[in-house]
């Protein structure tokens, strides 16, 4: 009775592993006959009823079937774990003659370029380099900074207001406010940043540009650390030959004030289409920090001066590569970055 019952067994599963072709179904195979409440289970957990004669004999066949059906899994597993794995080798076949996808790689924008030199050009001689946020309070950008409401220098920096106390940065001039207040001298910082302006795009304007403000206090700075520090810079970034000049000018910042220019690197100061056949090429502003300033950041301006400057980073930067249009730094068109 049993025996023939694990001959049937026996029969079935083979049947079954005859149609098992993924290794899913071989597992369902396995459960199905030779796990805990599988079929050949099932059967030898009747050996208990029979008669002592018949146990061995049956059980031998028992073991049999069982280690048949384990067998047979076996094989059919390694049959099917080899087709799987050459299938999948098909399926990923890699033709290494093709042309490679070449992963583009990111440059400097030019901005940055000139930026980071000028930065290192300051650090070299001691700056840190300071910052400041770019929604400002009025005080910061204007009133103490010597440009009080009613002062006629705010028309030619207007801006976006969020209040009447709170703006768009027009100048970084702002940030000497900012550390002055909270640091005692000596201080000697550059802070680079975006400003902003209201005014028409065209070539040469843009309503948001980068400057880069110069800051240094101590007992007895005067112009001619500033006109070192300037000729320095300008050797740095355009060559050993190029000097600059500074001429009168007018900040209610500093007094007195002067105009920043540097011999134009073209043509050596001789004049050329590049500087307009001036010689000279403006780079920025720049004076001895006013001691009303000072004052009002508590620094005593009878042991205390200074020297300050502004410079346009875009207009270093036009200069430098030769770029016609400042909209070209802002539009951010790969073809025109990768020239860099
Ligand atoms: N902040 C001035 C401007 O934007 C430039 C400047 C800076 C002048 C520092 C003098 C000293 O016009």
């Amino acid at each position: 009775m049993i025996k023939k019952q694990l001959e049937e067994v026996k029969e079935k599963a083979l049947e079954a592993l005859s149609h098992a072709d993924i290794l899913d179904s071989l597992e369902q195979v396995r459960v199905r006959f030779l796990g805990k409440k599988g079929e050949v289970t099932a059967i030898l957990s009747q050996m208990g009823k029979l008669s002592p004669e018949e146990r061995p004999v049956i059980g031998q066949k028992a073991n049999e079937v069982r280690g048949l059906i384990e067998k047979k899994i076996a094989e059919r597993k390694e049959e099917l774990s080899k087709a799987a794995a050459e299938q999948k080798l098909k399926s990923e076949k890699l033709d290494i003659t093709l042309p490679g996808k070449r992963s583009r790689i990111g440059k400097k924008h030019p901005v940055s370029v000139v930026l980071d030199e000028i930065k290192d050009a300051f650090v070299s001689m001691g700056y840190s380099i300071a910052d400041g946020p770019e929604v400002e309070y009025d005080y910061y950008n204007f009133e103490a900074l010597n440009i009080p409401k009613s002062h006629p220098a705010r028309d030619t920096q207007d801006t976006f207001y969020f209040s009447p106390e709170m703006l768009l940065r027009t100048q970084t001039s702002s940030v000497q406010i900012r550390t002055m207040e909270k640091r005692k001298p000596p201080i000697k910082i550059l802070a680079p940043g975006r400003v902003y302006r209201i005014d028409e795009i065209d070539a040469t304007h843009s309503p948001v540009f980068h400057q880069i403000e110069g800051l240094v206090v101590d007992k007895g700075i005067t112009m001619a650390h500033l006109k070192g520090a300037l000729d320095s810079m300008a050797k740095k970034l355009f060559g050993e030959n190029v000097t600059t000049r500074i001429r009168p000018d007018y900040f209610p910042f500093t007094e007195p004030s002067a105009e920043i220019s540097v011999s134009c690197f073209m043509c050596g100061g001789e004049g050329c289409p590049f500087c307009k056949n001036e010689g000279w090429v403006e780079i920025g502003g720049a004076g001895m920090v006013n001691p009303k300033v000072l004052e009002g950041c508590g620094i005593d301006s009878s042991e205390y001066t200074g020297f300050a400057f502004g410079m346009g980073l875009e207009r270093l930067v036009m200069r430098r590569y030769r770029i016609t249009d400042i909209r070209m730094l802002f539009e951010n068109d790969v073809r025109f970055l990768n020239n860099f």
